[in-house]
């Protein structure tokens, strides 16, 4: 298995579970509260490295107590922190998110640090980019830093997986240089128009994204699963059957893990569903990162 690098976001989950999401305007009282390390790019890093895998995370942190746990939390995985940078000007990432009592939620992030993330950034860290067998990284950092994370990996001939989350328009540009896209439904709509709601609808949405240059298209469809298309095939790879308490990082995880399979030499079928079943765990306990399984649970 060869090295991992994540490039990506780092917040603080401050989590309140309550029966049920209040609508604008409205106060719901009773509610359970909570503080998880979370961010897209950390959850994603933090999965492969309780998976096992060699991880390096590149992210931006503020100089405050909040950025100091993550850092801590990110040591204590075993990864490497090298590529993480502290910003003076600005706070270190929150998240706040609201859970109910299905285990669905919804986030508004204070990106903080994170937007500090530029290109030159990836340039220092060029070495890290050169050594790594698979790249991952999201939405939650500024546009530019991917674009030229892209830029980067393609001149070394290192496949970048894209997870394009939270849903933004994406340049056919970046989009030719992506090895793997890992959309969800709602990111599926906007990156081809296409309304995903079963196989056939993600069969036609993931043909728009390859018809664009991306090599490897997964759909996750939640617990209906995910379904892939590239030149060998495409199909849809159910999911697991979990009884959720806590949705909030699954589709971080199922990349964590997704890249560890895939670093492990598994075809994309067998990739996924090894990630299901780490996501499906993953939903069974609060937190984004603290209810990611670890090898021997899987
Ligand atoms: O994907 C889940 C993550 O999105 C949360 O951990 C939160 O920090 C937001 O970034």
């Amino acid at each position: 298995m060869g090295k991992i690098l994540v490039v990506g976001s780092s917040n603080t989950d401050m989590v309140v579970k309550s029966g049920q999401i209040p609508r604008p305007g409205e106060t719901v009282l009773g509610g359970q509260f909570f503080s998880f390390a979370g961010g897209k790019g950390a959850n994603q890093a933090v999965a492969a490295a309780k998976l096992g895998g060699e991880v390096t995370f590149l992210a931006k942190l503020g100089a405050d107590e909040l950025g100091k746990n993550a850092l801590l939390g990110f040591e204590k995985v075993g990864i490497d922190t090298s590529s993480i940078w502290i910003d003076e000007s600005a706070h270190s990432g929150v998240a706040l998110i609201l859970v109910d009592e299905h285990g669905e939620n919804c986030i508004s992030v204070a990106s903080g640090a994170n937007n500090k993330i530029t290109g030159q950034d990836l340039l220092n860290a060029k070495s890290k980019i050169e050594e790594s067998s698979f790249i991952l990284t999201q939405l939650e950092i500024p546009m530019e830093a991917v674009s030229i994370l892209a830029e980067m990996a393609e001149e070394v001939n290192v496949p970048l997986i894209l997870n394009p989350a939270p849903a933004q328009h994406l340049t056919d540009q970046l989009l030719k240089r992506i090895f793997l896209i890992t959309p969800n439904e709602t990111e599926a709509e906007m990156l081809t128009g296409i309304q995903v709601t079963d196989e056939f609808s993600a069969f036609a949405a993931a043909e728009i994204l390859k018809e664009k240059g991306v090599k490897n298209v997964i759909i996750t469809m939640g617990s209906k699963g995910a379904f892939f298309l590239n030149e060998e095939g495409n199909g849809l790879i159910p999911g697991e059957k979990v009884k959720a308490v806590d949705t909030t990082g699954a589709g971080d995880t199922f990349n964590g893990a997704l890249i560890i399979a895939l670093s492990e030499g598994l075809d994309l079928p067998q990739a996924i569903k090894f990630a299901n079943k780490a996501a499906a765990i993953s939903v069974t306990k609060m937190g984004a990162q603290d209810s990611q399984p670890f090898r021997d649970q899987l």
